[in-house]
């Protein structure tokens, strides 16, 4: 077994600095795509001497390749130091899941885990050893991009999942090759750039950071995840990546973890234009005294730590702490005693798109896509003609932007979905115009299949490039040529469903107006036509609700459903006509709210009973209500409980996500369902950032959402 203390005493100061580099597979002989990397190098100031001395490679995938890489970097370093393999994947391998935001919708947490499961097994296979997942960015702005890689605007509901991705990722890591390294990004705050700019300025108070953005990660932390990556934007006025405080105070002095931390692609040497280093020598110093362990794809670390160490500047014990870690974590993996891991071509051909993962892989999407609207339209019969309008009748883009190692011969689109239920003499199919652009006879030729048919079933969305990294919207309605195609259809008289592909909450008010049922898709993945069309056609009773708040107009935004009431709120009994906090022009709701999805079924809720009407601090309190399947299909519902704290030392959020429950209801079932309070889910960050509870007046509210639901008041003693 390799002692790591005895191999960096070997080490020259070249090899220790060495492994706190990261870079691209195309540097690597032995990569499939080793493109043109003199001027790359160049640019960077490195030379070919410097790759057999790389830590870590961003990027690859598949098997022969990492096999080939690495093979060839253990003949070239001296001290046979494995290279450690990294990638994004973040909702799936060759498989892909529905995106996170999806997942999210789900509410299910042993899905989400089996989903990081099959994930990691398909990329360990591959000869990947760490993924930079799970994204738990908490946002609140669907004009940001990148919302749909996280799961949405609840600090409870995002660690919960990040617990479960961590789970199925990493697993019993160092016993089973066929898990992976887990990487919680992108430490921190970077889902809440001001005006939803991508890598834009990240301004809050510590008590909201706290209270609100940091909990995801800390999460993820308790759960065992390896490392940590560095988010791209300032907060508080330090760029991240340079910030000692949130890197050396909160991520290792508070919450002690001591993996690798490292940076996003070139966050280390943009500590210059965001105007804290005045070079590529100062980053090197400022990311190092941060704590950063590994520069992603820049090379100031290699250039400058030497010169930094000679000056004094630096100490070599803070870069010997950074490569004992990294040198842990390769440990933790086996890679010293076998550098190819769970790399095997034979396992990934096995490992991969089986049928127990595309299987997977539907029910994930079936449980993540949210039923929105449905005037008696849906679910339908498969006896009716069925036109199927719209740029997404046939794309194979319903795989979000973090899908690279996916397929679009792979993917099971709207059309072959629904050709599982009807026949082709059934289904007519035309697109009608373009993701932006559409011609009049585009449009013609869709109006003339709709003529022909019972029902249109009308896919609209945005094109993945829409959202995702530096994919921010400020117009975040789908683009009008769609809209226009949805309401020349509309006219036309017929029951019109619907269906969103996305990557972010959208202002849907012209398509809610002109469609009788609306359907909330996102990405759902390679089985996304399949498990679409399941819903379509019932043989899944949609259950998904919405984890981030669906505005009714974008000058809502940032619109969530936790927010503070203020000391004019809108809705109270004795609120004047005009001098409260409103806009003139719309409402203050959103137009569908955090929790929010429909079912085939039709759940009613008992009025709440509580085992009393006060607790102690050492107490619990149980919650009791009765949700009876009124409907003629069975069901499942997610029951949620939320708390409200009637007056804290701080302002305290209208409601907070504190549990939740799926029910399955026949019809006519009624089931009890019990919730119990304790006094740490009370807890809440103090001026003084103390995170305790008070005694005092609290309500509860059990509900379908975060809107509806039934109430009862009780006290902490
Ligand atoms: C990107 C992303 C980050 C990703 C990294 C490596 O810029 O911000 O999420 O893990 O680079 O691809």
């Amino acid at each position: 077994m390799t002692d790591v203390n005895q191999l960096l005493q070997q080490m020259t100061i070249e090899e220790k600095v060495g492994q706190l580099v990261q870079l691209a597979t195309p540097f690597f002989k032995g990569a499939t795509d080793r493109g043109e990397i003199t001027g790359p190098m160049v640019q960077m100031n490195i030379s070919e001497n410097d790759i057999p001395l790389t830590g870590s490679v961003l990027g690859a995938s598949g098997a022969k390749e990492t096999m080939n890489i690495q093979k060839v970097h253990m003949e070239e370093n001296r001290l046979g130091i494995p290279l450690l393999f990294m990638s994004d994947i973040v909702h799936g391998f060759k498989t892909i899941f529905p995106v996170p935001l999806a997942i999210g919708c789900s509410w299910d947490l042993e899905l989400a885990e089996k989903s990081a499961s099959i994930a990691a097994k398909e990329a360990a296979a591959a000869g990947v050893h760490v993924t930079f997942a799970p994204m738990v960015d908490l946002s609140r702005e669907p004009r940001w991009g990148r919302v749909m890689e996280s799961t949405g605007e609840d600090p409870h509901l995002n660690s919960e999942f990040a617990r479960s991705f961590v789970r199925g990722f990493q697993g019993d890591l160092e016993n089973d090759d066929s898990k992976v390294a887990a990487c919680v990004k992108h430490f921190a705050a970077y889902g809440a750039p001001e005006a939803g700019r991508d890598y834009n300025t990240v301004d809050m108070s510590e008590w909201q950071l706290r209270e609100n953005y940091l909990p995801a990660y800390k999460a993820a932390l308790d759960e065992g995840c390896e490392m940590v990556m560095t988010a791209f934007n300032i907060l508080n006025g330090i760029p991240s990546t340079g910030n000692e405080a949130l890197m050396r105070g909160i991520l290792r002095g508070e919450w002690k973890f001591d993996g690798p931390l490292v940076s996003d692609w070139g966050a280390v040497k943009e500590l210059i234009p965001h105007g804290v280093a005045e070079d590529a020598k100062q980053a090197a110093e400022k990311a190092m005294k941060a704590g950063v362990d590994i520069e992603m794809m820049t090379a100031c670390y290699t250039n400058h730590i030497q010169e930094l160490i000679k000056e004094e500047t630096l100490q070599e014990s803070i870069v010997d702490e950074a490569v004992l870690r990294i040198l842990r974590l390769k440990k933790k993996l086996g890679l010293f005693e076998n550098p190819y891991r769970g790399a095997s071509e034979a396992k990934e051909t096995e490992a991969i798109l089986t049928d127990e993962n595309r299987e997977a892989a539907r029910e994930l999407a079936g449980k993540s896509i949210v039923l929105l609207k449905n005037d008696n339209v849906l679910p339908l019969d498969g006896r009716q003609k069925t036109a199927l309008i719209g740029p997404f009748s046939t794309s194979t883009d319903i795989l979000g932007p973090w899908s690279w190692g996916g397929s679009p011969e792979d993917t099971i689109t709207v059309d072959k979905g629904l050709s599982n239920y009807l026949d082709s003499d059934q289904l007519f199919i035309s697109e009608g115009c373009g993701i932006e652009q559409g011609t009049d006879e585009q449009l013609q030729a869709a109006l003339e299949q709709a003529e022909n048919a019972e029902v249109i079933v009308v896919a609209l969305g945005e094109h993945s490039d829409m959202s995702g990294e530096a994919g921010s919207r400020a117009d975040i309605r789908i683009p009008e040529v769609q809209l226009n195609l949805l309401k020349r259809v509309k006219e036309l008289g017929k029951p019109v469903v619907g269906v969103l592909f996305n990557g972010r909450p959208l202002d849907l008010r012209e398509v809610t107006a002109n469609a009788d049922a609306v359907i909330e898709a996102w990405y759902p993945g390679t089985e996304g036509g399949n498990a679409l069309a399941d819903i379509l056609f019932g043989i899944v009773n949609p259950s998904a609700k919405l984890t981030m708040s669906m505005p009714y107009a974008v000058g809502q935004v940032p619109i969530y459903y936790n927010r503070y009431n203020t000391g004019r709120p809108k809705d109270a009994p004795d609120a004047p006509e005009r001098f409260v906090s409103q806009y003139l022009d719309i409402p203050n709701e959103p137009l569908y709210p955090f929790g929010y999805g429909l079912s085939y079924s039709q759940f009613e809720y008992g009025e709440l009973t509580l085992s009393s009407d006060q607790m102690t601090q050492d107490e619990q309190l149980s919650v009791t209500s009765t949700i009876t399947n009124t409907g003629s299909t069975a069901g499942e519902e997610i029951v949620q409980l939320y708390i409200r704290d009637l007056a804290g030392e701080v302002v305290r959020p209208l409601k907070e996500l504190k549990d939740f429950k799926r029910l399955h209801l026949e019809p006519g079932e009624s089931q009890e369902v019990v919730f119990h309070i304790e006094e740490s889910q009370l807890r809440y960050y103090h001026a003084n950032m103390e995170h305790k509870s008070d005694r005092g007046e609290f309500e509860v509210f059990v509900g379908t959402n975060s809107r509806d639901n039934k109430a009862k008041k009780f006290r902490l003693k």
